[in-house]
């Protein structure tokens, strides 16, 4: 079995520890004793969707009521973006409710993305805020959304509108679970990881770029556990420097700002997430170089790592100027300008306010079939 990585959170007292192995909740996993400083002697609520319970629920449960010395509740709610609203998180506080959790109780979030953020917030505000834990389930949320305190819902007027920065006490990835991950999921998850190595770190790029065949058909444990720690520990290093995204934590939007134009323009029922991510990276390095920004073969490379993952290299059925329109409406922009991470070499990505519309237009265009 692979060496267990740890990674931490530096917050001050609110610091934390990512824990990343394959096997942590097999019967004889290290789950228990890492459960045990969050869960002894308290109650816990584990919150999981309809796909993720029935696979993962019984052995997270059976780890923590050993550790607890008390029945776990749970509250499955339907997998699917659909769900993640007010009416869930007010369902997940009332069952916290009903099952008499207190100030003193946990939350466990059992999932991917939606999940964890919705344990979260709702750890945030009941009772005022009690404690929560995350187990990611998806690759795309051990690199990222499970990991850093972002929480929250989305309303019919936009995603993730409503949220906090509600660091968890702890993140337990099992690699294992990435094993019943369906191949696009997991194509998914890899497009915020070379995100990060295009971010920080070349290093990673090229393990990622020179990872075997087998990488999106049967992802080698420990070569996985080895990617989703250096992943996390990049972005740990991020929140610690800038929890909440007042400056360089707004560097983890590469891909995001074109990525985001593409699922809105497609009125989120197209790409995936990941996969506008991914369009996005080879979009932000053409731009880059463009604009004289990013050497020739480094956009090459990123381009052939983002065709290796399998992520899309081509848009149907969008009009550059509506997707031009959707990125002027990123929430993230500040002051009516578009707000780009633009890479400057494989490693070190750069904040940009000022590329003219018609240089964008242009990046579009060159994405249509
Ligand atoms: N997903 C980007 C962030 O956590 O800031």
């Amino acid at each position: 079995m692979a060496t267990m990585q740890t990674v931490q959170v530096e917050l001050g007292t609110r610091s934390y520890p990512i824990y990343v192995s394959p096997g942590l909740f097999a019967e004889d996993g290290n789950a228990k004793e890492l459960l045990r400083p969050y869960a002894a002697g308290r109650k816990v609520l584990i919150v999981a969707d309809s796909n993720v319970a029935p696979l993962y629920a019984a052995a997270v449960e059976r780890a923590v009521r050993e550790v607890s010395g008390e029945e776990t509740a749970l509250c499955v709610f339907p997998a699917g973006e659909q769900s993640k609203n007010f009416e869930t998180v007010a369902m997940i506080c009332r069952t916290c409710a009903q099952n008499q959790l207190d100030r003193g109780s946990l939350i466990a979030g059992l999932g991917g993305g939606v999940t964890g953020d919705m344990a979260a917030f709702a750890a945030s505000i009941y009772m005022r805020g009690i404690d929560c834990i995350q187990v990611p389930t998806s690759l795309l949320a051990m690199v990222d959304s499970g990991a850093g305190g972002k929480t929250g819902v989305d309303l019919p007027e936009g995603k993730n509108l409503i949220g906090s920065f509600y660091q968890p006490k702890a993140v337990l990835m099992d690699t294992e679970f990435l094993k019943t991950l369906p191949r696009r999921e997991l194509i998914n998850g890899f497009a915020e990881l070379i995100k990060h190595a295009i971010l920080f770190d070349r290093g990673l790029f090229d393990k990622l770029l020179n990872a075997g065949d087998d990488i999106l058909t049967h992802p080698p444990m420990d070569e996985m556990t080895e990617l989703i720690a250096l992943s996390c520990g990049l972005k740990a290093g991020v929140v610690s420097r800038d929890e909440q995204e007042k400056g360089e934590r707004m560097l983890l939007n590469l891909g995001h700002t074109f990525g985001h134009a593409i699922e809105k323009v497609q009125d989120f029922c197209g790409f995936e997430h990941g996969e506008a991510v991914g369009t996005g990276l080879a979009a932000s390095a053409r731009l880059a170089r463009e604009l004289g920004l990013l050497a020739q073969d480094e956009e090459e490379k990123i381009e052939e790592i983002v065709r290796k993952y399998e992520l899309p290299m081509a848009i149907e059925d969008c009009k550059p100027e509506e997707l031009l329109h959707a990125m002027y409406s990123d929430k993230k922009n500040r002051n009516g300008t578009i707000r780009l991470i633009l890479p400057h070499a494989i490693g070190h990505c750069e904040v940009h306010h000022d590329v003219p519309d018609e240089t964008i237009l242009k990046i579009w265009e060159s994405f249509l079939p």
